[in-house]
């Protein structure tokens, strides 16, 4: 008999329980296996914090958010610990080994496919399933909790309209996505929005403002602009680049990447704020800020996310049972297939500039900031 640990880690994301739900029944019922689950991330499998998933808990969780086993963005490699930053990569080997594991399931995105990597190479059998509303894991067609949050944004942009549409405003929305703009992409295109800012393509806040008084002039006093929480101006990288040549005040055998991160959290603060003011200065319009923040991670999982994790789940259990480890259970098309975990690990995919998509939104006038 198999035994198998699993455990939810980086942000929640709806489906996460579905995904549980769909690997520990068909480990179970199908495969005869055990299955154990570990709390809050790999802070729980550090200090053996265990949940006990084969005794009932698995029912009534398929529509359920969040995550039953709690989630951390603790790293085994870097885990705060009495004030201290550690590497506890050996401790979590030995949780493995002390509760008899055969595989480590590990439910998350890029980071944690980078963590289950570090725990492949210490040999423990590891499986990941990729989870996030950010869309942006290498490797895979779509990750779960991403369908769900493309609705949330999308109905929040809907309601967002008619107010603006009432008052002549300027309302800009930021919808969550550091590195990858999928989300803001798709629920831009899916609101109408008038305006999309993504992470991969800087914009130039006077050819937004030109888009918005130019819908102005044609009769149109109100606009929408979907941001993308890592969206950047051209203006703002500017400013970046030269915040980083200089020495941060104070530091003086700073590494240049300290210097970056300061400079970005400082240009980063209240960026959609600043946008909403900046265009109100270039367009006359009255604008407001919009955050949809975590609203977009809440809540129950949409049918199609129900789906998807549920296959990815079952799968995984399928690919366990067969041995087939050190790797990501990824959606291809109608199929799953796993993809090692070397080709996922730390990756982030990105929407290429000229994604059928983006094509496709600038055809019905959309407007990048380019
Ligand atoms: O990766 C998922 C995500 O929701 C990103 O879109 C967002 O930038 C980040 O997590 C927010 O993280 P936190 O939950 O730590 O605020």
């Amino acid at each position: 008999t198999k035994y198998i640990g699993i455990l939810t880690s980086g942000g929640d994301s709806p489906g996460l329980n579905a995904a549980i739900r769909g690997v520990g029944k068909a480990a179970l019922g199908h495969h005869g296996m055990h299955i154990i689950g570990f709390r809050d991330g790999f802070r729980g499998l550090m200090e053996n914090r265990t949940a006990p998933l084969d005794g009932g808990q698995l029912s009534g969780i398929l529509t359920s958010g969040g995550t039953i086993l709690g989630t951390s963005r603790d790293k085994p490699h870097k885990m705060p610990v009495g004030g201290k930053i550690l590497d506890m990569t050996d401790a979590i080997v030995g949780n493995y080994y002390d509760n008899h594991l055969d595989c480590l399931v590990c439910l998350g995105g890029g980071g944690t496919a980078k963590n289950a990597l570090r725990l492949k190479q210490k040999g423990l059998n590891v499986i990941t399933l990729p989870k996030t509303i950010d869309n942006d894991v290498a490797g895979t067609d779509i990750t779960f909790g991403f369908d769900t949050a493309l609705g949330i944004a999308t109905e929040a942009i809907d309601r967002l309209h008619s107010t603006a549409h009432s008052h002549h405003r300027i309302i800009v929305v930021e919808i969550m996505g550091h590195r990858a703009g999928w989300l803001a992409l798709g629920a831009g295109i899916a609101g109408g929005a008038d305006v999309i800012l993504l992470p991969e393509i800087p914009y130039d806040v006077e050819i937004v403002a030109e888009a918005i008084r130019e819908r102005a002039r044609g009769g149109k006093p109100f606009s929408i602009v979907a941001v993308a929480e890592g969206a950047v101006s051209k203006q703002e990288l500017a400013a970046l680049a030269e915040r980083t040549k200089k020495p941060a005040k104070g530091k003086v055998n700073r590494k240049a990447d300290d210097t970056e991160a300061d400079a970005a959290a400082i240009l980063y603060a209240d960026r959609t704020l600043r946008l909403a003011r900046k265009l109100e200065q270039l367009t006359g319009l009255e604008a407001r800020p919009t955050i949809l923040g975590h609203l977009q991670r809440g809540g129950a999982p949409s049918a199609a996310d129900r789906i998807l994790a549920t296959r990815l789940g079952t799968a995984c259990a399928d690919l366990i049972a067969k041995g087939t480890f050190g790797v990501m259970v990824a959606a291809k098309g109608e199929a799953t297939r796993p993809v090692k975990l070397e080709e996922v690990a730390g990756k982030v995919k990105t929407v290429p500039q000229d994604h059928p998509l983006i094509l496709s939104a600038r055809r019905v006038g959309t407007n990048f900031g380019d």
